[in-house]
């Protein structure tokens, strides 16, 4: 059905009456929406794909995505390239709202996380940070917000294919840490954590389950100093999560990704799972490999690990191949092709092939 899919508002019309039997995956069309969860009084931003991987059984990837203090759903998006990703791979993304000091705009709308003087598209378009005051987004409360995540998850589960078993966790800076606070206390409902800049376990951390972990900092980080607790972090959920590395006595290796970016990584774990940091050398509180929507920031080396690419690639190791063109090309299409010449040429999917999507 990929040719008919070239139409996005008909796929999904398809997909509902896709005769393999595939599960319906969301009423919500390709694009952004706010969606409101009243009994909880909070809202999130739901990112559905031009079009979803082949649905199993069991459903498709989710991954989450939490902003930094004072920033919001429009602004990580844009930070990060998320959406473009969600795309690619054909997953579905939810960007939670955070809540000001009062804790009392949870419900209201796009512009909720912006200052009233940046609303409508300066705030989609992330032009502006709020400033970091008790009007600022945030996530100062984490046993509330770990709430707002089950109730998340519930939705997600009622309302779309979302698999509960692939579910993702990733945030910048202060959703960073909160991301770390979900390690600790959502890993019977969160399967992979990829804090950035942000790296501080809670005291008393437990894991119900193996999990997997990468975690990103920039070493001049004057903000969040997450260059100082990085390793320990990592080190320690390596160890509640039962991991090891290759090299002798199953220490970690540390391997330079590029010039300016080297991780570290105990992948010897339970279920396929992965401990990982990565530090990017003289990165400020920045996201590795992105440039800040608001241009705020510096440009960096290029060959900066870009860090929403690389957590996206890691964790396709854990969603037995739930990703867009998984098993692509078919030994079939790779016969008729070099049977021809001139190559023939392919039209499918231009989205992706003129370059409005993301590698
Ligand atoms: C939080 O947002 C609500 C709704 O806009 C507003 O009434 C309240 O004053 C805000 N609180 C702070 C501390 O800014
Ligand atoms: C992985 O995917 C294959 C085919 O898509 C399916 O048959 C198999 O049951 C899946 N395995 C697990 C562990 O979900
Ligand atoms: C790329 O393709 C999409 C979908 O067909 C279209 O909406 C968009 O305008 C195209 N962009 C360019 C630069 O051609």
């Amino acid at each position: 059905m990929w040719r008919l899919l070239l139409l996005p508002g008909l796929s999904f019309a398809l997909q509902v009456h896709d005769a393999s039997g595939a599960p319906e995956c969301s009423r919500h069309p390709p694009g952004k929406h706010v969606v409101k969860l009243p009994e909880v009084q909070r809202q999130f931003l739901l990112v559905v794909p031009q079009e979803y991987t082949p649905v199993q059984a069991s459903g498709i990837p989710l991954v989450l995505v939490f902003h930094g203090f004072g920033d919001s759903p429009w602004y990580s998006n844009l930070l990060m390239d998320f959406n473009q990703h969600i795309d690619r791979y054909g997953w579905l993304g939810i960007l939670p709202f955070g809540l000001n000091e009062t804790g009392t705009n949870g419900l209201s709308g796009e512009g909720a996380c912006c200052s009233s003087e940046c609303q409508g598209e300066c705030c989609t378009k992330a032009q502006a940070l709020n400033k970091k005051d008790s009007t600022a987004c945030g996530w100062r409360d984490p046993e509330r917000d770990t709430k707002f995540v089950e109730a998340i998850l519930k939705w997600a589960v009622q309302n779309s294919c979302a698999d509960p078993d692939k579910v993702f966790a990733a945030g910048f800076s202060m959703g960073g840490m909160f991301v770390n606070y979900l390690a600790c206390h959502a890993s019977h409902l969160i399967r992979g954590f990829a804090p950035v800049s942000g790296n501080v376990l809670p005291i008393g951390c437990q894991i119900s389950r193996p999990i997997s972990y990468i975690g990103m900092c920039g070493s001049q980080d004057t903000i969040a100093h997450c260059q100082d607790t990085l390793e320990i972090t990592a080190s320690s959920l390596s160890k509640m999560n039962r991991c090891s590395g290759a090299g002798p006595d199953g220490a970690a290796i540390t391997f330079a990704r590029s010039a300016t970016t080297s991780c570290k990584a105990w992948d010897v774990c339970p279920k396929h799972n992965f401990v990982e940091l990565c530090m990017t050398e003289g990165l400020a509180h920045d996201v590795s490999g992105h440039l800040r929507p608001d241009d705020t920031s510096w440009i960096r080396p290029g060959s900066d690990l870009d860090i929403t690419e690389y957590f996206f690639q890691k964790f396709s190791l854990l969603v037995n191949g739930s990703m867009l063109f998984w098993g692509k090309p078919t030994a079939k299409e790779i016969d008729y092709k070099y049977s021809r010449w001139p190559y023939p040429k392919q039209y499918d999917h231009p989205y992706i092939r003129n370059g409005s999507v993301g590698h």
